[in-house]
């Protein structure tokens, strides 16, 4: 950890910490083979994202997580990864890589990428060689191969489901069957096996010998696993609890691992960092958030959560709760590439109504639209509305916040994405019930025309709606009140006024309102009502307001609005 030194007045010499950078980090998520398309392909790339560092530092992003870029047939959108070492050549090379890194540090911007461990490609060289290698071998004990159930082997070892649908088990020529827990082409990795855990090693000391600062940690909660025979049934396994011996999940033993892993990143200076996108029950996350695991772990509770202050403030009390627990600082996280957009699953009027009967997945993307898409009445303004009120309440927390490319633009998600174009295999895995997460990847509209709105020279891999053009960067920048602006002025204020990570809650009398203090008399208050919220007439200037506030405004908090309010 960095020491400054500082002379006070009187000449003592105080020692203050500086804190890692990863504490209150604002990470910009980029999906790569949508964010720009430098070659003309369709594709998004990495000479594409190095043509827009401007734009990224003109955000005002402290780092860029780069979703997988590697290698990969996009099965599931890159996390099928068949080189976890090089760059897939559609999207450049790893000289291109280099030549991102170095823009982005020129810049001051740091790079975090993604390890995908729980699973690899098929066409992984390891895959390969495992199924042309045959049973017994050491190839295939790189994977999980079983045989299969039935008086000749013909049905899957267990009835066990993959998350995509379908069974988690695929056969091969041979009769053995190998276990999938995403689609088929993501066969499941044995982290039993020393030479799985070598080669992971040997891929973070790639990357951060490339000068990566930090990784973002896919499934970390699901590598290893107890497949001891007889293997559970899906119905016994439902009935183990998940205290880090279940078979499959969350096990006490992953950290060994990670364990592993933290000697790797504390050998660089400054340490390499991780978060774990870790699915885990709230009294398991400081395990992975610990400074001898992980170091951080993804709170992805605002991603389930309505539009509703109660809800936003439990949500928030207890998660800096938990990360104190670990020593670690708290993540935030509205949008990424795995849910709708968040202008959208505000925007929904009518989500109680809406078929389906499990309210999460309703609101985070899956069940509303299993059959109820066609009903779903969306009042894009309202949803606008509320996801820069929500954008601003995250940007004053305290801890990380994690931004998904296109929710500066306020972008809704795209669901007009015709059958034929889909790409999740979530949607052929379900028959088609469920659209999956295609319409939060959608590449970035640039500019209001031309091909793919300023994407590239061509079209663009998934189809961008004609109302893009509203959202188009180009557009944006010059409209003070576009949420491009907002974004910009709110990431450039968070600079200058984040320092220590205490949050004080300042009652409001109202439920529907809430208001904290940070560090030094920086306020917010954020009105989730449709009634104006009175400032008290103490209540300091307004630096920043989600919504225009009109005349003599600073005064009056609109509704579905959030201000930051300057120290009294
Ligand atoms: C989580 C990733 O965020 C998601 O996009 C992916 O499909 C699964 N892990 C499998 O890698």
């Amino acid at each position: 950890m960095t020491v400054s030194t500082d002379i006070a007045p009187d000449s003592t010499i105080v020692q203050t910490e500086i804190a890692p950078w990863w504490r209150q980090a604002a990470v910009y998520q980029i999906y790569p083979r949508s964010f720009a398309d430098a070659d003309g392909d369709g594709l998004g790339d990495m000479r594409g994202i190095l043509s827009r560092v401007d734009y990224l530092a003109d955000l005002g992003i402290d780092a860029v997580w780069l979703s997988p870029f590697y290698p990969s047939e996009l099965a599931d959108g890159g996390y099928d990864v068949a080189d976890y070492r090089d760059v897939d050549p559609r999207l450049g090379t790893l000289a291109d890589f280099d030549a991102l890194t170095a823009a982005l540090h020129a810049r001051g911007i740091k790079v975090i990428v993604d390890i995908v461990p729980n699973h690899t490609s098929d066409q992984h060289v390891w895959f390969q060689e495992a199924l042309a290698a045959g049973r017994g071998s050491a190839a295939r004990e790189r994977f999980i191969f079983r045989e299969g159930s039935g008086p000749d082997g013909s049905e899957p070892p267990t009835d066990w489901t993959a998350a995509f649908g379908g069974s988690a088990w695929e056969r091969v020529a041979d009769g053995q069957w190998y276990l999938h827990t995403f689609a088929i082409e993501q066969p499941d990795l044995n982290w039993a096996n020393p030479e799985v855990r070598a080669d992971f090693v040997k891929t973070l000391r790639f990357w951060s010998d490339r000068g990566v600062d930090g990784f973002r940690i896919d499934v970390a909660h699901m590598l290893t696993k107890d497949l001891t025979e007889p293997l559970p049934s899906t119905a016994e396994l439902a009935e183990i609890p998940v205290d880090g011996n279940h078979p499959l999940l969350d096990r006490d033993d992953v950290h060994e691992v990670y364990a592993q892993w933290r000697e790797v990143f504390n050998s660089y200076d400054p340490p390499r960092t991780a978060v774990a996108e870790a699915w885990v029950a709230a009294d398991r996350v400081p395990k992975y958030a610990s400074p001898e695991s992980l170091g951080q772990s993804f709170n992805f509770d605002l991603l389930v959560a309505d539009f509703d202050g109660a809800q936003f403030r439990e949500i928030v009390t207890h998660n800096v709760a938990l990360a104190a627990r670990s020593g670690s600082s708290s993540t935030w996280v509205l949008s990424n590439h795995d849910v709708f957009r968040h202008a959208t699953r505000y925007g929904l009027t009518n989500l109680d109504d809406l078929p389906g009967d499990a309210a999460v997945p309703k609101r985070h993307g899956g069940g509303w639209l299993e059959s109820g898409a066609d009903q779903a009445v969306l009042d894009r303004e309202r949803g606008e509305r509320r996801a820069r009120a929500a954008s601003l309440f995250l940007l004053a927390l305290p801890g990380s916040a994690y931004l998904y490319q296109g929710e500066e633009l306020g972008l809704h998600e795209v669901a007009e994405i015709p059958a034929a174009q889909r790409q999740d295999p979530t949607y052929f895995r379900t028959n088609q019930e469920q659209y999956g997460r295609d319409g939060c990847r959608v590449p970035l509209p640039w500019q209001p025309d031309g091909p793919s709105f300023g994407f590239g020279t061509a079209g663009a891999h998934l189809p961008q709606p004609a109302w893009f053009a509203d959202h188009a960067v180009s557009i944006e920048e010059h409209d003070p009140e576009s949420t491009l602006s907002l974004y910009r002025r709110a990431l450039a204020l968070r600079h200058e006024l984040q320092t220590g990570e205490q949050l004080e809650w300042i009652e409001t009398g109202r439920a529907d309102v809430l208001s904290f203090a940070r560090p030094n008399g920086w306020r917010v208050v954020t009105n989730f009502g449709t009634e104006p919220f009175a400032l008290p007439t103490e209540a300091g200037e307004v630096l920043v307001a989600s919504q225009p506030t009109g005349e003599a405004s600073d005064r009056v908090v609109p509704a579905e609005t959030t201000v930051w309010l300057a120290p009294a």
